[in-house]
């Protein structure tokens, strides 16, 4: 789910194409990704090549796959959410493509491998993910006693 402005170009054209993708932005790519935030495409009809990025079509949705990112998810257009308090682009995950470097012998994406960038809403800093620090649906599990 995206939470994103109406009159947003990218908006725009998950309405017109009605699929769209979601790639995870790593520490290599933080210029780009960040350029894709503050630039819009409403103004700046070059704004991809700009970004200096390579797209190829999904082979599964009517949507671009940035080359440069690691992981990224393809998605149908399910719906697009709009009432007082949300704005929201909802979509299906049909494909996950990732980097063969960033998956491990079991074929799952590995977190650690991605160095991924994660936004701080107060400070407005980027910040790399690091290590794991625990495991899902376990690491409360002493208190259910
Ligand atoms: C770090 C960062 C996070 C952002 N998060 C959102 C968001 O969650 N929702 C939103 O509507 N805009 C968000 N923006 C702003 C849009 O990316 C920005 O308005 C952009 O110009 C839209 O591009 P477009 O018109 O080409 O789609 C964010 C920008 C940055 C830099």
């Amino acid at each position: 789910m995206l939470c994103i402005d109406e009159d947003h170009k990218t908006t725009k054209n998950i309405r017109y194409s009605k699929a769209f993708t979601v790639s995870i932005a790593d520490v290599k790519n933080m210029e780009a990704a960040d350029f894709f935030g503050i630039a819009t495409g409403n103004r700046m009809p070059d704004k991809f090549e700009k970004s200096g990025c390579h797209a190829v079509k999904s082979e599964f949705v009517n949507a671009p796959v940035i080359t440069e990112f690691p992981v990224t998810m393809e998605c149908e257009l399910a719906e697009i959410v709009d009432t007082e308090n949300l704005h929201a682009v909802v979509g299906k995950i049909v494909n996950v493509s990732a980097d063969e470097e960033i998956v491990g012998e079991d074929g799952k994406v590995c977190p650690e491998k991605i160095n991924a960038l994660i936004f701080d809403q107060f400070r407005s800093g980027y910040y790399a993910v690091g290590e794991k620090v625990g495991q899902a649906w376990n690491a409360g599990k002493g208190l259910m006693k």
